[in-house]
């Protein structure tokens, strides 16, 4: 053990800031809408809700309580409190996990730099959905472009990495988390208010409203179990459950922050993010009569759409684009700061060494999945790209398997009072629905996880 005192979170705001600048990323702005647009909207919606609630929530709780108790990294955690167990092989998949999702995840962030280059030089002046949507396809299937831009962005991340948790990644998303939070308020506002798109012929092109009547009306004959998986995936993939990132920014945090309400006001940040930017994006998709299952590149093709019509539109796309990728920033430093924890702590490699190392690997496996999209579309995983396979075995399984190892143990190896005793501060606060909490966490979470999968892989059903 080094005499230094463990790096850590200074303030209650900066870890609401910090784990939700972890929650809130691609997964909330990229992700959560063109998932939504391909599994019928509204239904996903609820699906989506259902599984933050009673399964994303007491994970998060599970996940916070490992990491605050044993003051370690996702597989150290696992080591302190069932030493000797194959357990901590459940930390090892979430750096499994880290690397798959941190490689398809900076080539989307490396996606919003050359946004953020587009909107100085002005080059979506003018342009339609249908062209923005040509112009991304043919800049993803640029070979080189994207993999210039993704790692510029995998080393701004691993500077931030490098910089620690005080000064680096506290700092950075304190400031910028608010902002963004407001910039998607007014896009929202501007989205829902373009009301009716009608041609010089008088003709009906498309209603805003309708794009909130698809986001906000189930219809539930769209729901079958790839939506249902999706949609647990998903849940998963934007709390940042189920692979240690919670176990590790837990393990920076003071004994006196009260960890259920930290968990909860996260979630709700993260949800509410989600939603706000379906609100953003899908009054403007129906209202430019662009194809909701569009895919990875809606929200490139239809954001800068609605900034067309905005007053000052140059200054909101600059801004917009700006801060989506400061929000995938504060996102990949949490998934490149779970592998490095994991190096330091275990592997007893210095902080530096370690963040170049686990980064310059993510890069390359990075590169792959950039490729995918030009020079090596061809190669393929079950029908799925390398892009796709890292998204989908990391998102569908990685994430959500690791979250039903992580309530299993905390609901039945953990004891009862120990898991009680961090999560209420040794009984000084009070935690309401405490068996509830417990109740979903040995029982609910991991038989609900276990049925959703059993039907994908078509064993049940
Ligand atoms: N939650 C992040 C997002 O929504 C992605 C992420 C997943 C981060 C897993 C850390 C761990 O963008």
């Amino acid at each position: 053990m080094s005499s230094k005192p463990r790096d850590g979170f200074s303030s209650k705001f900066g870890v609401i800031a910090a784990a939700a600048g972890s929650a809130v990323g691609l997964g909330n702005i990229w992700k959560f809408p063109y998932e939504a647009g391909q599994n019928g909207g509204g239904a996903f919606l609820l699906l989506y809700f259902v599984f933050v609630i009673l399964i994303g929530l007491p994970v998060m709780m599970s996940e916070f309580v490992i990491g605050r108790k044993t003051n370690a990294n996702a597989v150290g955690a696992f080591k302190s409190l069932a030493p000797k167990t194959p357990w901590f092989f459940t930390g090892v998949m979430g750096v499994a996990a880290a690397f798959m999702i941190l490689s398809f995840y900076g080539v989307v962030s490396g996606w919003t730099l050359e946004y953020i280059y587009l909107a100085v030089i002005n080059a979506f002046k003018g342009q339609n959905p249908e062209q923005l949507s040509k112009g991304f396809n043919e800049f993803i299937s640029n070979p080189i472009r994207p993999v210039f831009w993704q790692v510029g962005f995998m080393t701004l991340t691993a500077l931030v990495v490098i910089g620690g948790i005080k000064n680096g990644i506290e700092k950075i998303t304190k400031l910028l988390m608010p902002i963004l939070f407001l910039l998607i308020v007014v896009i929202g506002i501007r989205s829902v208010s373009l009301g009716a798109n009608i041609s010089e012929s008088g003709e009906v092109i498309g209603h805003s409203y309708d794009g909130l009547k698809f986001l906000f009306k189930p219809d539930f004959s769209k729901i079958d179990i790839d939506v249902v998986l999706d949609a647990l995936g998903q849940a998963f993939f934007s709390l940042s459950l189920g692979m240690g990132t919670i176990i590790t920014y837990g393990s920076y945090i003071k004994k006196d922050n009260n960890l259920k309400k930290t968990a909860i006001e996260v979630a709700f940040l993260d949800t509410l993010i989600a939603v706000l930017a379906g609100v953003a994006i899908f009054p403007a998709v129906f209202y430019f009569n662009v194809p909701p299952t569009e895919g990875p590149g809606l929200v490139f093709s239809v954001l800068p759409s609605i900034f067309q019509k905005m007053a000052g539109g140059y200054i909101w796309t600059l801004a917009f684009f700006v801060l989506f990728a400061v929000a995938a920033l504060t996102s990949s430093i949490s998934l490149l700061e779970v592998a490095v924890a994991y190096f330091t702590e275990e592997l007893k490699i210095n902080r530096l060494k370690a963040t170049i190392i686990t980064a310059v690997s993510i890069t390359a496996l990075g590169v792959a999945c950039s490729l995918s999209n030009s020079v090596l579309k061809d190669v393929s995983f079950f029908g799925r790209n390398i892009f796709d396979t890292m998204d989908h075995v990391s998102s569908n399984f990685l994430l959500p398997i690791g979250g039903m190892l992580i309530a299993i143990f905390t609901g039945w190896v953990m004891k009862q009072s120990e898991f009680y005793n961090e999560l209420s501060n040794n009984g000084t606060i009070k935690i309401k629905l405490f068996k509830s909490i417990y109740f979903i966490i040995r029982f609910l979470a991991p038989v609900a996880i276990a049925i959703v999968f059993l039907y994908s892989v078509g064993l049940l059903g």
